[in-house]
């Protein structure tokens, strides 16, 4: 039984399918139909609703896309729409401040803009700045353009009177009362498929473990940034779901011998202070994954469990010599994240195992690094190359030398010829002129709708001669742009 607060009281969904998305069952089953559908895959923004999740004595508000959440995400948590907002005769300050500076575009877009500006509105985490384009760049308009929205945003200041109608100790304690809640088993007869559909909501790893035991097949769900779109563009039948979301030993981040321990479950928004502080690039990094819907709800996990070659993190996790720990029913094992990638669509997940955690080490006084990703779009954009690279230099030489791609080959991997053409030579033009000759045997790229072979290839080369040239300046500044 799925459970969340929704407007100042307890709903409860007894028997629901759960592959249904947020947003299907808000237009379709609820008719509130404030909140539309553009495109059904994360990338509009138009699906915008604001979630709330209980942390301590506080409810912290994001943004997410109610296209890609699926029904049972909602356990646990405050949902708001639009339509929780106001009315045209009693508006909250977003919508009025909007409506004032003539940014209220068009009906179809402006529910998304609104809600992405009244969940900046809500947090007030004052070590995380909010730059209103970062914020707006996942609600794309189609029409006239961002002046007067991005206008409402500078103008936007919190008022703490009006505030309280959200995150008040009544939501708290409803929150509360449904916090780390059995859901019990969902179980979904769809008549189309013939065979009940079932999903899990565990609450503890031992639960997750045995519920990998018992259904070998079942698809673990986090974020659903990626299962999400599997249903709403792949059309697939998912029959056994584990959501993994309401498990806290999943969500930890910890300090570990200067390095940094990060669970599965943990989502790009919460990780980002951190990995920025581990290092400048890995933060500038994760503001370029997806849009702040996308990072409020894709985890580090699911970046990495889904063995994408294009995925953003697991090129710096591998350069920096990150290990992971997997685990099932028969206990923990620990392995170097780059052999965790077998081959395209291929990886070293045993029947019942799930990724508990990854362990990232300190970085070590001699170690030059730089990660960057190349898009065609800045924003939310899949990256066409994204490389890192971990240079150990001793008296002007190479030690060491991890040079690492996505976009390159099936899976995100090393530059073996490249890294030896480095190691032991001087860290200078010339040695950086044959790795990157030497990197032409370690790659053969695919063209496809996001880069050509032959660029991919160059652009390889060129972020290698780019790490080079920024180690021979000082002062280099990176503006991390905060979620
Ligand atoms: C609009 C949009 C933009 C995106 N932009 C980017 C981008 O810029 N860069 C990028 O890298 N990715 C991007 N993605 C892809 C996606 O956001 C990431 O891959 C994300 O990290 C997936 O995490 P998730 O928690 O949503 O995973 P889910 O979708 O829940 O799961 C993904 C896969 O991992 C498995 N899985 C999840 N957790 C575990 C676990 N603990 N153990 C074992 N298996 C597990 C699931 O079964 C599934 O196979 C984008 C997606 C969207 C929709
Ligand atoms: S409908 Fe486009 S992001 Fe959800
Ligand atoms: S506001 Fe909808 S297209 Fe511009």
């Amino acid at each position: 039984m799925i459970k969340f607060v929704m407007n100042g009281e307890i709903r409860t969904l007894k028997a629901c399918d759960p592959t249904r998305t947020v947003l299907e069952w808000l237009r379709e089953d609820q008719r509130l139909t404030g909140t539309k559908e553009g495109c059904a895959e994360g990338d509009c923004g138009a699906c915008t609703v604001v979630l709330g999740e209980l942390i301590g004595e506080c409810v912290r508000y994001r943004a997410i896309n109610a296209c890609i959440v699926f029904l049972p995400m909602l356990h646990g948590r405050e949902l708001i729409t639009v339509e929780s907002l106001g009315t045209s005769k009693d508006m909250h300050p977003v919508q009025k401040t909007l409506a004032d500076l003539n940014g209220s575009q068009c009906g179809f877009c402006t529910p998304g803009f609104v809600m992405s500006l009244f969940a900046r509105y809500q947090d007030t985490d004052p070590e995380l700045p909010k730059p209103v384009n970062t914020v707006l760049a996942g609600n794309l308009c189609r029409c006239t353009g961002y002046g007067p929205i991005q206008e409402t945003g500078n103008t936007l200041q919190p008022d703490v009177s009006v505030q309280s109608r959200f995150g008040g100790s009544q939501t708290v304690s409803l929150l509360q009362s449904i916090h780390n809640s059995d859901a019990g088993e969902i179980i979904y007869h769809d008549t189309n498929f013939g065979t009940p559909r079932t999903a899990f909501i565990p609450t503890r790893e031992e639960q997750l473990a045995d519920l990998l035991d018992e259904y070998p097949g079942a698809t673990i769900v986090a974020g659903a940034t990626d299962v999400g779109l599997w249903v709403t563009k792949h059309l697939r039948n998912l029959q056994t779901l584990i959501f993994n979301g309401n498990i806290p030993s999943l969500k930890g981040i910890a300090q570990v011998n200067g390095g940094l321990t990060i669970g599965a479950g943990v989502k790009y928004s919460d990780a980002l202070k951190q990995l920025a502080s581990l290092h400048p690039d890995i933060g500038a990094l994760i503001t370029r994954i997806g849009s702040v819907q996308v990072r409020n709800s894709g985890t580090i996990g699911g970046n990495i469990a889904n063995g994408s070659p294009i995925g953003d993190t697991p090129p710096f996790l591998i350069a920096l010599n990150s290990q992971l720990t997997l685990a099932s029913q028969a206990g923990e094992r620990v392995i170097d994240i780059e052999d965790f990638f077998i081959e395209y669509g291929k990886q070293d997940l045993r029947p019942g195992e799930y990724v508990k955690s990854v362990h990232i080490p300190a970085l070590a006084e001699n170690l030059f690094f730089r990660t960057y990703k190349i898009s065609k779009r800045f924003d939310q954009d899949i990256s066409a190359v994204c490389g890192a690279f971990s240079i150990y230099l001793d008296d002007g030489l190479v030690k060491d030398a991890r040079v690492v791609f996505g976009g390159m080959a099936g899976t995100p991997m090393r530059a073996k010829a490249c890294e030896a053409a480095l190691i032991g030579k001087a860290w200078e033009s010339e040695t950086i002129t044959s790795a990157c000759h030497a990197m032409t045997h370690d790659f053969k790229p695919m063209s496809d709708m996001r880069a050509s072979a032959d660029y991919r290839m160059k652009v390889a080369q060129n972020l290698l001669r780019k790490a080079f040239a920024e180690s021979q300046t000082s002062g280099r500044t990176r503006i991390l742009e905060a979620q």
